[in-house]
């Protein structure tokens, strides 16, 4: 995975259809999708449960690019390994989930994958401010997790305070929950480089007309890339 800060879209299939998950990908995919964003859930850390390992083997074949998995999970340790072996590129772990984040960190990037920590809307940036030389991205969550379909929370003073601490590291900051044409603009600009969207990309469309989700995504780039000054 090369790094760099241009906007990129990652569905997220939690708003898939879950009898279709390998098309669905394939499908969001074709229609602009950068990276595919994968919601592990136990029912335990969050009150909801989705997918395992066994789930993310069975899509990697139908996704080109980049597998983001999201664990939503507690502890997150002893799974690590299982999720690296099903083919995810990044794997992020909430700072919330236990109680030695550096470690986990340094396990999943020793796994041969990208690190990542996800921020719960309550957690402040100052949560990462000695694991940033361990992480290659950072997920604010911008509803409480658990479920797609949300209404945006306002983190864009964390955002900013997080692309302060950065600096010129390569790391990417995620957006994760309830972005939309309206709420993309305010992340973007001010600095989030990384944008999840479950229902805001699925949406109208289907695997037999999967049109609906490449004009989802490029209304919600546009919109992300006018605020930053990229001409669209
Ligand atoms: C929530 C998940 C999000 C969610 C996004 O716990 O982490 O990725 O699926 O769904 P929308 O875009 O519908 O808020
Ligand atoms: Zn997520």
């Amino acid at each position: 995975m090369s790094f760099d800060r241009s906007i990129k879209i990652a569905p997220s299939i939690l708003a898939a259809d879950f009898a279709a998950f390998g098309a669905e990908c394939a499908a969001v995919e074709a229609q602009g999708a950068d990276w595919i964003h994968v919601d592990v859930m136990d029912g335990h850390f969050v009150p909801n449960i989705t997918f395992g390992p066994a789930t993310c083997a069975a899509i990697r074949p139908h996704i080109r690019g980049v597998m983001d998995v999201h664990l939503m999970i507690a502890p997150a340790d002893p799974y690590l390994a299982g999720f690296a072996q099903a083919g995810a590129d990044i794997i992020t772990v909430h700072a919330e989930a236990g109680p030695h984040l550096h470690r986990s960190l340094q396990a999943i990037r020793g796994l041969g994958c990208k690190a990542g920590v996800a921020l719960n809307p309550a957690t402040p940036a100052s949560a990462v401010a000695h694991v940033l030389d361990e992480i290659d991205l950072i997920c604010v969550m911008t509803v409480n997790p658990g479920f797609g379909g949300q209404s945006f929370i306002d983190m864009t003073g964390k955002v900013r305070e997080l692309r302060q601490m950065i600096g010129n590291r390569a790391v990417h900051i995620e957006i994760d929950g309830g972005v939309t044409p309206e709420t993309a603009p305010l992340v973007a600009a001010a600095g989030a480089d990384v944008l999840v969207a479950g229902s805001a990309v699925f949406k109208g469309g289907s695997v037999a007309d999967p049109a609906p989700y490449g004009e989802n995504i490029r209304a919600i780039r546009a919109a992300a890339e006018k605020a930053t000054g990229v001409m669209a």
